[in-house]
């Protein structure tokens, strides 16, 4: 038997404040995106932004269900709309952020395990990775050079060969 450690890595900025342009402005309209969450059930609004390869960019947002396993994450919506409308054109970064009424708005918050599949599966169809940079309404913002490193150890198609 060997123990092995597997390790995360990642940039923390103290705030948006220290992003370059093309990440500010994603972050940005993925904070403007949780104006668009439908989430009478949690009040928890994720709005989540993706830069395509081809400069394009498009956002998404939770959209919840009174049946509540029905509802969808931000990330998964926004990768949808990209896939249905551009399914030939890889994601190169992905913004989320969210807006929590009465709660702490001032830090970042990270993909869902689905979500967290999904972008992997993104990632894996286009042979590309997607960086990912996390912030919250203010506070610090997390960069990850790839959605696969937030899912070590991944089920995935290879699996199934
Ligand atoms: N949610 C997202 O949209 N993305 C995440 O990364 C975490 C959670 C949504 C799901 C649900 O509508 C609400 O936030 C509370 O879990």
């Amino acid at each position: 038997m060997k123990k092995k450690d597997l390790t995360i890595p990642m940039e923390v900025y103290a705030d948006a404040g220290e992003l370059g342009p093309a990440d500010s402005l994603l972050l940005n309209l993925a904070k403007e995106a949780t104006g668009n969450a439908y989430a009478p059930y949690s009040g928890f609004r994720v709005g989540a932004a993706v830069r395509l390869a081809n400069g394009e960019t498009l956002t998404g947002s939770n959209q919840e269900n009174a049946s509540f396993p029905a509802g969808i994450c931000a990330e998964r919506v926004v990768l949808s709309a990209a896939s249905a409308l551009y399914p030939g054109t890889s994601v190169t970064d992905m913004a989320v952020s969210f807006y929590h009424e009465g709660g702490n708005n001032a830090k970042p918050i990270s993909p869902c395990g689905i979500c967290r599949q999904t972008i992997t599966e993104y990632e894996l169809r286009f042979a590309s990775p997607i960086r990912l940079i996390l912030g919250g309404n203010s506070g610090e913002v997390f960069i990850l050079n790839r959605a696969a490193d937030l899912l070590p150890l991944a089920f995935t198609s290879a699996e199934m060969k």
